[in-house]
């Protein structure tokens, strides 16, 4: 090669370089998370409509409005103090063996030396406190309460309603059990880690008016389905369990999955009624046979199960473990997964919704995708909320009391069970296609690829709340977005000691 080729050739690789690489490092750089940062600092606000302040007359007004609410700091968001507590609960976490039963253990987290933990049992109207005390949790821990919309001083999010419990601490969370069904707990400290290896417990509200699952215990069977090292567990417990029940018995089946992933219910040997879907009764459900029903990730489905009369059982298939249902002696046997889902949308009757969702205040886009650039630094193929990587995503502003329609949209090439804290959102329509059914009110959505879901909710409880991904480890991948309530503040900082993903 003659010199001046040579040249020509350094000066293209000099050039190269800098279109290349230079802005490759800037967009390295400016992934970089800083050390510490308060959830409210969080990406840019999107008002989903008017910003606060940009009218002089109406109810929600702003900085220049002067009616704006006065600033208020989470920690101020919790019920009386001086209330006494109906339902007492300490949960110890240790890091340690977690005991599958049959000589089985697997290296995790307890509570109180269990995982799951002590089922909570509440009933409505009861003021329900918990005192969590870290042993030895080495990353420290928090209690989030999945499905029941706390106060937000009690939402359990380290780094931004609470600092993470750091071992020898202790926290106190009280809330009302306003909301009759089923919940359950986890920690919210490093969730994608602590929740998978057992930081996490069943939690159920009943009515105050005495149905059968108050007095009945064998009309009323948890179903908390957890995988511990890749061993699917019911209330933790590999293979098939027993609930005990009279030949011809009916049973509230509450199906809790903790797991990251959708799992596939159905019934073996008997029919069933849909009754409850994220804790909320599904009204008017039909009796249904050989059909399956999806419970996402962090999702509740509560199932009555018809025994047979015959004394034959049914078995509740939860993804390779089933719950047998019936006498003691009773095998019913198993039959493949039915093709058919049921499908809340048109499952159940209609009733009309208790706020005007063709009126709203704010109308927000949540659209899921996935592109190449940088996390904190780190190259990979990562989510993005509306185009922007964690964390330049959208912060969802309302005003309290107002009327929210969000769309979430998926086109990330992966199907994604969508969480909102402190809210249940009701299901107006999957791809355009609206809803005929029940009300369907959910807290946690799996929003598969291609689809589309149009929801709305009602801003009634004022916080910072996330709104993430309960694939855990996409949480932890960015998948995290947050509901802010003009004038919240937190003196919560993510970063440090707290890494609520
Ligand atoms: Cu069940 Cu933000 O979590
Ligand atoms: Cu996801």
């Amino acid at each position: 090669m003659r010199p001046r080729g040579r040249h020509a050739t350094l000066l293209v690789g000099v050039v190269l370089t800098a279109v290349v690489v230079a802005p490759l490092a800037w967009l390295w750089q400016d992934s970089r998370l800083p050390a510490a940062y308060a959830a409210t600092d969080m990406g840019y606000p999107d008002h989903g409509g008017e910003v606060f302040g940009a009218h002089a007359s109406g109810g929600h007004t702003g900085e220049d409005g002067g009616d704006a609410p006065p600033a208020r700091s989470v920690d101020t968001l919790a019920p009386p103090a001086d209330r006494p507590a109906d339902v007492e609960v300490t949960l110890v976490a240790r890091a340690g063996q977690v005991d599958l039963g049959g000589g089985r253990t697997v290296d995790g987290y307890t509570l109180n030396g269990t995982s799951p933990g002590p089922e909570i049992r509440a009933v409505q109207g009861q003021l329900v406190e918990v005192r969590l005390v870290n042993e030895s949790v080495p990353g420290g821990a928090t209690l989030h309460w999945h499905g029941v919309d706390v106060p937000n001083a009690m939402d359990g999010v380290a780094g931004v309603t609470q600092d993470a419990v750091p071992v020898g601490g202790e926290h106190v969370y009280r809330f009302m059990a306003d909301q009759v069904g089923t919940y359950w707990y986890h920690s919210h400290q490093l969730s994608h880690e602590q929740v998978r290896r057992g930081l996490l417990g069943a939690l159920v509200v009943e009515p105050a008016d005495g149905t059968p699952a108050a007095d009945d215990p064998s009309g009323d069977a948890v179903a908390l389905v957890h995988l511990y090292d890749g061993v699917r567990t019911v209330n933790g417990r590999p293979g098939d369990s027993r609930h005990v029940a009279e030949p011809g018995a009916t049973v509230r089946v509450r199906v809790v999955n903790t797991d990251n992933g959708p799992m596939s219910v159905w019934v073996s040997g008997a029919p069933f009624r849909l009754l409850a879907v994220d804790g909320t009764d599904v009204s008017q459900p039909a009796t249904v046979r050989d059909v399956a029903v999806e419970v996402t990730a962090g999702a509740r489905a509560d199932l009555e199960v018809q025994t047979p009369a015959d004394g034959s059982g049914a078995r509740v298939e939860l993804g390779g473990p089933a719950l047998l249902i019936g006498p003691e002696q009773a095998d019913p046997a198993p039959v493949p997964r039915p093709s058919e889902q049921v499908d809340p949308l048109s499952y159940g009757r209609p009733a009309p919704p208790p706020f005007d969702v063709a009126a709203p205040d704010r109308t927000f886009e949540y659209r899921i995708g996935r592109r190449p650039g940088f996390l904190d630094g780190r190259p990979g193929l990562w989510w993005t909320v509306n185009g922007g990587m964690y964390p330049d995503v959208p912060m969802f502003m309302v005003a309290d009391g107002d009327v929210v329609r969000m769309t979430v949209s998926n086109d990330s090439g992966d199907g994604h069970p969508m969480h909102l804290h402190g809210h249940h959102a009701l299901v107006l329509a999957r791809d355009g296609v609206p809803a005929t059914g029940s009300p369907w009110w959910v807290d946690s959505l799996e929003v598969g690829d291609g689809e589309s879901y149009d929801l709305a909710f009602v801003a009634d409880n004022p916080g910072l709340w996330m709104d993430h991904c309960h694939n855990l480890p996409h949480a932890a991948e960015g998948l995290v977005a947050h509901l802010m309530y003009e004038g919240v503040t937190t003196p919560y900082r993510i970063g440090g000691a707290n890494e609520p993903e």
